[in-house]
């Protein structure tokens, strides 16, 4: 007689393919909500490692030398077990629900670049418009289609030469606490007001003298750099790029701050993507930041 048969089927090794892939989706959807652009990328590269290793593991137990011959399937229904298609249909359904959530924001964060984010410059009119060393503030439209409501201004200040090249500090007057419009502490020269008409409509440009610059909705201070001495505001002012065509200040695209170090030319900007109303751009904060709406 032999010994002791063991008529138990041989399992596959448990894995721990599905409960990472579980925690990685759960990665995904909660960084798509706290952090689009770390944590949830994170927690699909977590999900899509998990998933493969997860089929892999099910395709090596599925292998003939991995299964024991007693327990190789006789019959046709053995053979695609219950447990390996719901673990199947599980693998599936989270992949569809993987891919759900990340497509959109991944094409939201990607699709713009390849469609051409809308660039639009703004010219401001000729430079000798601003005076060195002073303060004015531009009104203008942003989007000549929408009309008067794209009407948006800026604090620009020709910095003079900086080197061969001039130098212009431009900066938006939206406050970056929720969206007020700041105002110069100082006063606004109404009677130098002059309207230059331009292709993209009528630029407003009114001197003026600020010692820092203002937000009357909830107290937010920052001075003529543009950096937030008090409130709310989470950085400094927003800044826009600019060009200089044939003797015309042009505006491009706008871009945040954190601070600004120095003054005027000499300054040393710690720029960053256009952020949000209310978004942080350094420490801890803007990594888990909520998404923000596009604006
Ligand atoms: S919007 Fe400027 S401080 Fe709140």
């Amino acid at each position: 007689m032999s010994g002791v048969e063991n008529d138990e089927p041989t399992r596959p090794e448990p894995s721990i393919g599905p409960l990472t892939f579980a925690i990685g989706v759960a990665v995904l959807l909660v960084g798509l909500i706290v952090s689009p652009l770390v944590i949830a990328p994170l927690g699909a590269v977590i999900a899509l490692a998990a998933g493969f290793l997860w089929v892999r593991s099910n395709r090596g137990a599925q292998h003939p030398e991995n299964v024991h011959p007693e327990a190789a399937p006789a019959t046709n229904e053995e053979r695609f077990p219950r447990s390996r298609l719901l673990e199947r249909a599980t693998l599936g359904l989270g992949g569809v629900v993987a891919l759900g959530a990340t497509l959109p924001a991944v094409g939201f964060a990607v699709l713009p670049s390849f469609l051409g984010q809308r660039r639009r410059s703004i010219d401001l009119g000729p430079i000798t418009n601003f005076p060195v060393g002073k303060f004015v503030v531009a009104t203008f439209l942003s989007d000549p289609k929408a009309g008067e409501v794209s009407r948006r201004a800026a604090f620009v200040r020709n910095n003079g030469p900086l080197g061969t090249l001039p130098s212009f500090t431009i900066m938006s007057s939206r406050c970056t606490h929720v969206g007020c419009p700041t105002q110069p502490n100082g006063p606004l020269f109404f009677d130098q007001r002059k309207a230059e008409r331009t292709a993209g409509g009528e630029v407003g440009l009114v001197p003026s003298q600020p010692s820092g610059f203002g937000c009357p909705c909830h107290g937010s201070q920052f001075d003529t750099e543009g950096n937030r001495t008090a409130g709310p505001a989470p950085r400094a002012l927003d800044r826009y790029e600019f060009t200089i065509r044939h003797g015309r200040l042009w505006l491009g695209r706008l871009y945040s701050v954190s601070r600004v170090d120095a003054t005027g030319a000499q300054a040393r900007i710690h720029s960053f993507p256009l952020a949000g109303d209310g978004q942080p751009v350094t420490g801890l904060e803007s990594w888990l930041y909520p998404i923000s709406p596009p604006s």
